[in-house]
């Protein structure tokens, strides 16, 4: 075999003259009689191949059988390309190949779309061929960053004293919030282990293990439904460090993400990163992931809304719902029809019942408002409404009357796409917000019991460890989350370390002893030998690539992933099995039991 001395990528004007050989794929192919032109392409870059019938005779007869991703060597002189010739968009381009030795290593059948132009091939099709998928550039350039990503994480983390420690794959369920993937046990009958949904009581074993400062890149199990940031299989960062409070662990991890933005991006990450409260951020964004990329905070007009005569506001405020709503600079732009329907079906979808509106214009040095429901509104009180907001000229008020969490969840989204449409901020930016002071505590109706915000191993702040006895609704917690551009890219918490609070919180989450003896005995025994304060945080590896690359959608960033029904569509996953495989794990399913049933 011809073999490789440079790759595809590397040639440039000062190596003409050189002898070299390179090897790849065929990109593209041109016949123009007398000369034949090849793209060859690796993971490196592309380089042109000429062949000259004059010179090489039997190559250039070899080059003309060759097709698109077969694969070849190719040895030959460097030179500098014809006049005018020059392809300013390719490193190489000022440079081609005049081939000398030509092998063929490889052929391949028509691929089912051409590699470089995906603009039309489905994602489907994609994925069940995901090795051509992967040989496009800018699906290498992603896998590229994800290794850099990994690496700098590994080396940042190394230089300050962390171990990376594996934990089991074949485990005990963890609670996250999502179902498990179970595998059955073959030697231990009717058993299971559960996939981890994330190493968080090992973690903090490791740390009752004298470890100290703990961090794995680990893979992640939970059997929710995929979304466009969602995978079931998916990877964290995952870090624990014991003697630490809050400020600690957020100032070790918030300059490991400023330096990986400089490292990736070269873009400048000012540290100490922003904190907003968790009550600070619902009530100005009605999301504990605000966008902060632009300022159009939501407001609560409850208290003018209650004086006026518009029976929708008035009624709403009486039965202890708010009226907030939010000012779309520049919105007044959008038609009657926009939104009467489009957006009033968009909050639909999040339980809003309507969406209530104003256009502002400046008159006269005042800003007035006009809309169909402006005649329940004294003039005063439209005043207040606009200079709640500051409403200018060309402005569009926009309210939902309701409870104050349905309220959050329709004006939420609602402001995200009113600021992706009136282009409210500069796509390149990025700006970052710990969430921090969560409660501990939800409130679930439907069970009559409390859910943790974050996860049961979280700790309350040291001021409200009493409250666990009298008041479980108004604790906050020690948790927090490192959110960016309005995504979640990680959240912790330092943990409880005490066993009898960590069984307080069991019990407030209706965790009887005896379940939380079977599910996490283990767990509660190691905290009774001495477990050091810890704390820590896991970050989605995922999704820092994608916000790194500026991809949308999660499964770009993943070699292999799994489509919305959680299949990989190359390898079939997930399939049936041989009986003689249920047999050795005692297990039988729906289908072979009608099986068995049927006969009868
Ligand atoms: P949490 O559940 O918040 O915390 O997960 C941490 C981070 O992991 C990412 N993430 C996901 N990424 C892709 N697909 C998913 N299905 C998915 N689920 C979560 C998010 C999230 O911020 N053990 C705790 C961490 C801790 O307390 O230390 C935990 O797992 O970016
Ligand atoms: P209606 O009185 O139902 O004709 O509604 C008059 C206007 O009020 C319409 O623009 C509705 O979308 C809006 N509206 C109705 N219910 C609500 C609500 N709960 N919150 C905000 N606006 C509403």
């Amino acid at each position: 075999m011809l073999k490789r001395t440079h790759t595809c990528g590397q040639l440039r004007i000062e190596d003409a003259g050189r002898r070299i050989t390179l090897s790849g794929w065929v990109q593209s192919y041109r016949d123009h009689g007398n000369l034949v032109f090849i793209d060859l392409r690796d993971r490196e870059g592309l380089t042109q191949l000429v062949f000259n019938p004059e010179a090489q005779p039997d190559i250039h007869a070899l080059a003309r059988s060759i097709r698109c991703e077969w694969v070849i060597a190719a040895r030959g002189r460097v030179q500098p390309r014809g006049e005018g010739m020059d392809n300013p968009k390719l490193p190489t381009g000022q440079i081609e190949l005049a081939v000398e030795e030509l092998e063929i290593l490889n052929e391949a059948k028509t691929p089912p779309f051409e590699i470089e132009n995906t603009s039309k091939t489905g994602e489907e099709l994609r994925l069940t061929y995901r090795y051509l998928d992967l040989r496009r550039t800018k699906m290498q350039r992603i896998l590229e960053t994800r290794h850099k990503v990994s690496k700098f994480v590994r080396d940042y983390l190394d230089h300050r004293n962390f171990w990376e420690i594996e934990t089991p794959m074949l485990a005990k369920s963890t609670p996250e919030g999502a179902r498990d993937f179970l595998v059955p046990s073959r030697l231990v009958p009717s058993s299971f282990y559960a996939l981890p949904q994330s190493p968080q009581l090992f973690k903090q074993i490791l740390m009752v293990a004298g470890i100290d400062k703990y961090f794995q890149i680990v893979r992640c199990f939970r059997d929710e439904d995929p979304r466009a940031d969602r995978q079931a299989e998916f990877t964290q960062i995952d870090v624990e460090m014991s003697f630490v409070e809050t400020n600690d662990v957020m100032a070790v991890l918030e300059t490991m993400i400023a330096k990986l933005w400089k490292l990736i991006l070269n873009v400048d990450v000012p540290v100490p990163m922003k904190r907003m409260t968790y009550k600070d951020a619902m009530a100005d964004y009605g999301i504990d992931r605000p966008d902060l990329r632009f300022d159009m905070k939501l407001k609560d007009i409850s208290d003018i809304a209650k004086e006026c005569t518009f029976k929708v506001f008035t009624s709403t405020v009486e039965n202890g719902g708010i009226v907030k709503g939010l000012c779309a600079p520049g919105g007044a732009k959008y038609s009657r029809s926009d939104i009467e329907k489009t957006f009033t079906d968009f909050v639909a979808d999040f339980g809003a019942k309507g969406l209530a509106w104003f256009k502002t214009k400046q008159e006269n040095g005042k800003v007035t408002l006009s809309s169909s429901i402006a005649k329940f509104f004294t003039e005063a009180q439209l005043e207040r409404i606009a200079a709640r907001f500051d409403a200018k000229d060309g402005d569009l008020l926009l309210f939902v009357a309701d409870k104050e969490n349905i309220a959050n969840k329709a004006l939420a989204p609602l402001r995200s796409r009113l600021g992706r449409e009136l282009k409210l901020y500069d796509e390149n930016a990025f700006e970052f917000v710990w969430v921090i002071d969560f409660p501990l505590f939800d409130w679930n109706e439907d069970e009559k019991r409390y859910d943790s915000l974050h996860h049961p191993f979280t700790a309350p702040i040291t001021e409200h460890l009493d409250r666990l006895d009298t008041d479980p609704a108004n604790i906050i917690s020690q948790a927090y989350d490192l959110v960016v551009n309005g995504s979640e890219i990680g959240g912790g918490s330092i943990r409880i370390h005490n066993p009898r609070t960590q069984e307080k919180v069991f019990k407030l989450l209706n965790i009887t002893q005896e379940q939380a003896n079977i599910q996490f005995g283990f767990f509660l025994k190691a905290l009774e030998y001495g477990a050091p304060p810890h704390g820590g945080i896991a970050f989605g590896l995922d999704r820092l690539v994608m916000l790194l690359t500026g991809t949308e959608n999660i499964r770009d960033v993943i070699a292999f992933p799994k489509t919305q029904k959680g299949q990989c569509l190359m390898s079939n996953a997930p399939s049936e099995v041989d009986q003689k495989q249920l047999d050795e794990l005692n297990l039988r399913t729906q289908k072979h039991l009608h099986a068995i049933e049927k006969p009868k």
